[in-house]
């Protein structure tokens, strides 16, 4: 059984729209899958879906089974088990996923108190975590308010938070497209390296080739929330069976000439 499998996935406004539709993709334990599409494609719907997060008045039919768990139309407290255990995610912008009000540590303190660690054990498994995202001065960063570290420091405490929970399935959602070039490339090296140390499954969401050609080898291309093209970087590189993707191809090739995407990971 897949640690995520999406079948005729569906998702639907108030007044009926489909912006996602008869969407189907799999993702095993320790399997890396990149969603790929341009701006609209409905790439984030199908990452709020698969944690039963969808904005209020959408609905999703259809199946969306994570680890064993049937997602649409779940119960909140269902589904609240889900999230964080099977699946964490991170977001584009890290100041969605944390509270402006709240120091750091305080922050990354939550998902490992929910693991059942306190005192000490708990305030080194929160120096631990952003030592292993790589964080310098982390006791300064732990004190620290959201606003008073940088993007990418606040991008890299994100994913710290998301791999406290230890989920079998880390979705990523354009992480690194808000941070400049070098620091989106560390970024991107960092999660390569801390979810490979893992096994973690990801679910890798992009509107750039080259960046999710870092990170996986299978990608699953949308257009208009339809799934058009799937199979490995290399594939969609050397054989694109659709214009749609060949354009995405030569806009990878622009972007990051640097980067060999004959060659993926
Ligand atoms: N809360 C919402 N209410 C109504 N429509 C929405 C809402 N959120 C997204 N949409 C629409 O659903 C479609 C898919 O959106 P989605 O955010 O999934 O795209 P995306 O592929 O993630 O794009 P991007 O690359 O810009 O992040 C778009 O047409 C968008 O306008
Ligand atoms: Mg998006």
């Amino acid at each position: 059984m897949s640690l995520l499998d999406v079948r005729d996935l569906t998702i639907r406004t108030s007044d009926g729209r489909a912006l996602v539709c008869d969407l189907s993709f799999c993702v095993d334990r320790g399997e890396r899958l990149g969603l790929i599409g341009e701006s609209g494609s409905g790439k984030s719907l199908t990452t709020l879906a698969v944690l039963g997060l969808l904005p209020d008045g959408m609905t999703a039919t259809g199946s969306v089974e994570l680890d064993g768990t049937q997602i649409v139309g779940a119960s909140e407290k269902r589904l609240v088990g889900v999230r964080g255990s099977a699946a964490a995610i991170v977001f584009q912008e890290p100041l969605t996923a944390l509270d402006p009000l709240m120091r750091v540590g305080r922050q990354l303190a939550e998902p490992l108190r929910r693991r059942g660690l306190k005192g000490d054990a708990l305030r080194k498994a929160v120096a631990e975590a952003l030592e292993q995202v790589r964080l310098p001065e982390p006791g300064r960063i732990a004190r620290a308010f959201p606003h008073e570290i940088s993007g990418g420091q606040r991008q890299r405490v994100a994913l710290a938070m998301a791999l406290a929970c230890e989920p079998d399935l880390l979705i990523a959602d354009e992480p690194t497209t808000a941070l400049d070039v070098t620091v989106q490339s560390e970024m991107l090296v960092l999660l390569d390296t801390l979810v490979g140390e893992r096994g973690m499954a990801v679910l890798f969401v992009s509107h750039d080739l080259a960046v999710v050609s870092r990170v996986t080898d299978r990608v699953l291309v949308m257009k208009d929330g339809r799934a058009v093209e799937d199979g490995t970087v290399r594939d969609l590189v050397r054989a694109p069976r659709q214009a749609y993707t060949q354009a995405l191809v030569d806009s990878a090739r622009k972007l990051e000439s640097a980067l060999d995407l004959g060659e993926p990971r």
